[in-house]
């Protein structure tokens, strides 16, 4: 069973990656950005996967929120041009600060706006939810090598 909600378990994968871009960022040896470009990409791309099989499903079943649901993806799309750009340009620092951009005005989307609205709706299971993504997060990263 899970300890905390969907909403703080998907903030603890924010705060996580948040920390990554400050690792990144003072980090001054290329091998060891490159290493921390690629653990960023991978653990976004799990997260945003997670975020669309399961958790906005859910929010739009249960808020039926169609704005914030289409805002939401356009923001992911964005972020995975952009990952696929990176991962085709590994050294390109500037790339990675546009990505950080992006997930950090993203990331304050759903603190702030969606996971609040979701919290506040009725028949939204968070903690049945929890557990959901714990699982399927679990499994993708399972196939991925640290
Ligand atoms: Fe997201
Ligand atoms: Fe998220």
């Amino acid at each position: 069973m899970a300890q905390h909600d969907a909403t703080v378990l998907l903030d603890l994968d924010h705060d996580e990656v948040i920390g990554m871009f400050e690792q990144y960022k003072a980090a001054h040896d290329g091998s060891k950005q490159q290493l921390l470009a690629s653990k960023i990409c991978r653990s976004l791309l799990v997260h945003m996967q997670i975020e669309e099989e399961i958790f906005y499903p859910a929010f739009i079943r249960a808020t039926g929120d169609k704005y914030r649901l289409e805002d939401s993806l356009k923001e992911h799309k964005e972020a995975r041009e952009l990952i696929a750009r990176i991962e085709a340009d590994r050294q390109n620092a500037r790339l990675m600060l546009e990505l950080e951009d992006g997930i950090l005005h993203h990331v304050n989307d759903e603190r702030e706006k969606m996971f609040p609205e979701a919290r506040r709706a009725k028949g939204m299971d968070l903690m049945k939810l929890a557990d959901q993504l714990q699982a399927r997060k679990s499994e993708l990263m399972a196939g991925v090598p640290a």
